[in-house]
């Protein structure tokens, strides 16, 4: 397990992705999730890797009646701006710093559990799925999603990196799409003990109103800055012009795909 220490983002990124990529990405993808579960009546969920609680916000939001919803992340600032954000609920709401190798529940606590882009960031992925599964009920669930394809945005921001930045901040641009291989994900599901039930696609239609922007407001924000302000019209320019087939009405509208899948503990 990494020290809790080892991989903590600043409380200016926590806020930023909050407020850049949630409701650019994550968001909907957490709305376009739920739609697809059946949440059980007076649940035991827990959300693992919750970042800011976008999808821990919108399970509250769909769970009947009266249960029981954790968010849990290694980032405690990401737990504080999701802590932050919660509004009054009928249900019993934690938040909690933990790494998802070593979760602080009790065995077959929850009804599901849901892992929402986080899957490919572990660096032991069966030890992640083995700790999952040790907290879900017999007959409980993982709902998972991890992106399925490189974004046309994501490949041509990192060809602009590489380009005008370095090879170092092309990969962290890479690094979210690093993980897509279903038949990997379905084994080690499956190695981790789970049945599969169900592995679907997510397209998300990711609007780009203000490119710069929302180039800026991410972490790599930082690499581009360094190399000083010739290399921030470069990028923006590269990306732009790469993106233009996807241009509507003076926006960019680019798909974004993601794995779904759902898999129970016998
Ligand atoms: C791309 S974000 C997704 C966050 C959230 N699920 C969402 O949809 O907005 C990935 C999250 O994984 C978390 N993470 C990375 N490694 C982790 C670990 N070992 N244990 C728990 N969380 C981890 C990060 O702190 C980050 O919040």
């Amino acid at each position: 397990m990494p020290p809790i220490d080892a991989f903590q983002l600043s409380d200016a990124a926590a806020q930023k992705y909050q407020a850049h990529s949630v409701p650019a990405m994550f968001g909907p993808l957490a709305e376009a999730t739920v739609r697809r579960l059946n949440l059980p009546a007076n649940g035991q969920l827990l959300d693992v890797a919750c970042g800011t609680g976008a999808l821990t916000r919108v399970l509250l939001e769909h769970l009947p009646g009266k249960g029981r919803v954790v968010g849990a992340d290694l980032n405690q600032t990401m737990i504080e701006v999701a802590r932050s954000l919660a509004t009054p609920t009928d249900h019993d709401l934690e938040w909690s710093t933990a790494d998802v190798t070593n979760l602080p529940f009790g065995d077959q606590s929850f009804d599901l559990a849901c892992l929402q882009q986080g899957l490919q960031f572990f660096p032991d992925k069966p030890a992640a799925l083995a700790e999952i599964y040790r907290v879900l009920k017999s007959g409980g669930s993982l709902c998972l999603t991890c992106w399925r394809a490189i974004s046309p945005f994501n490949d041509a921001l990192a060809q602009a990196l590489a380009r005008h930045v370095g090879e170092s901040a092309a990969k962290k641009a890479r690094a979210p799409f690093s993980f897509r291989d279903g038949d990997l994900i379905t084994s080690l599901l499956q190695d981790a003990g789970f049945s599969v039930v169900e592995h679907d696609a997510i397209t998300l239609q990711r609007r780009f109103e203000d490119l710069r922007a929302q180039i800026l407001a991410l972490p790599i924000e930082s690499d581009i800055r360094q190399k000083g302000e010739g290399a921030t019209e470069h990028v923006i320019n590269d990306v732009s012009d790469f993106l233009l087939p996807y241009a509507q009405d003076g926006v960019f509208v680019v798909p974004q795909e993601a794995h779904f899948f759902v898999a129970t503990r016998p």
